[in-house]
């Protein structure tokens, strides 16, 4: 069993779901069960104070001393929040940090979801010890993007966002997860989609390796196989936890220098 100092709590909010676990950063694991709530309708700043409430009960660490690490699906800076493509739009130029503060009468660590989730897989997953450009993508209500160059962070890149010359919809829109299902494609046609966007960013970015995360990455065989690239492309090592693996490490001072 991991020592105290060892531990911290990692909460990832995302469009869907919010999660929640304590992690043993020594290891990079969850040594709680992983808990999971809706994310309440219409995502207002109320409603996910509440639900992160409910995971921490659930957790019984709401009154711990662990430290919390917080992750956020929007541009997260100075503990504001500066954009809302899947949660309300009440999230904009937001003071998300001090309003997670007060509501849940603690400290916590605050940031982007995508990021941390990049600082889980270069700590301890697919991208550790990896050289130059590393680009995680997560893909699954939105798709967010963590760059990192040899172990440093480039925080609030929001490569989901790209647009596609021609189209209205941007990349998320087109090729998230949630497009996969609300458009019902086969895994095939999926990957047509993924395969513009990847080879997009290919492009635009000449990275040294791609890891992809979000829930779907556990059903990676069926759909990386598919894609042509020069840059190699696996599947998260933590699948949907990278989130909360990050987060916790982000609250024990996991910054982009620490990384590697
Ligand atoms: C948001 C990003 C986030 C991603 C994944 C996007 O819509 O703009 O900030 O990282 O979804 O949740």
């Amino acid at each position: 069993m991991a020592s105290t100092t060892d531990l911290a709590v990692g909460i990832d909010i995302g469009g869907t779901g919010i999660k929640g676990g304590i992690v043993d950063l020594e290891r990079g694991e969850l040594i709680s069960s992983r808990v999971k709530v809706a994310t309440p309708a219409g995502a207002k700043p109320d409603d996910v104070l509440g639900a992160v409430r409910e995971v921490l009960d659930t957790l019984q660490v709401a009154d711990s001393d662990l430290p919390l690490g917080v992750a956020f699906p929007a541009i997260v800076k100075n503990g504001h929040t500066f954009s809302a493509a899947n949660v309300s739009k009440e999230w904009i130029d937001f003071p998300a940090e001090e309003f997670f503060e007060k509501g849940l009468k603690r400290d916590i660590h605050f940031a982007n979801d995508a990021d941390v989730a990049g600082i889980a897989e270069v700590r301890y997953g697919a991208a550790k010890g990896a050289d130059g450009l590393v680009i995680l993508t997560t893909l699954g209500t939105g798709i967010g993007s963590a760059m990192i160059y040899h172990g440093d962070l480039v925080p609030n890149s929001e490569l989901g966002h790209l647009q596609r010359a021609g189209h209205d919809k941007d990349a998320e829109a087109y090729a998230a997860y949630s497009a996969m299902e609300r458009d019902e494609l086969s895994w095939e046609q999926w990957a047509t989609r993924l395969q513009w966007y990847y080879s997009h960013v290919e492009f635009l970015f000449s990275p040294d390796l791609f890891v992809v995360g979000g829930g779907v990455s556990k059903h990676a065989d069926k759909f990386l196989h598919l894609l042509e690239l020069t840059t190699p492309i696996v599947p998260a090592v933590h699948r949907n936890n990278a989130g909360i693996i990050g987060a916790a490490a982000l609250s024990r001072g996991a910054s982009a220098q620490s990384l590697s």
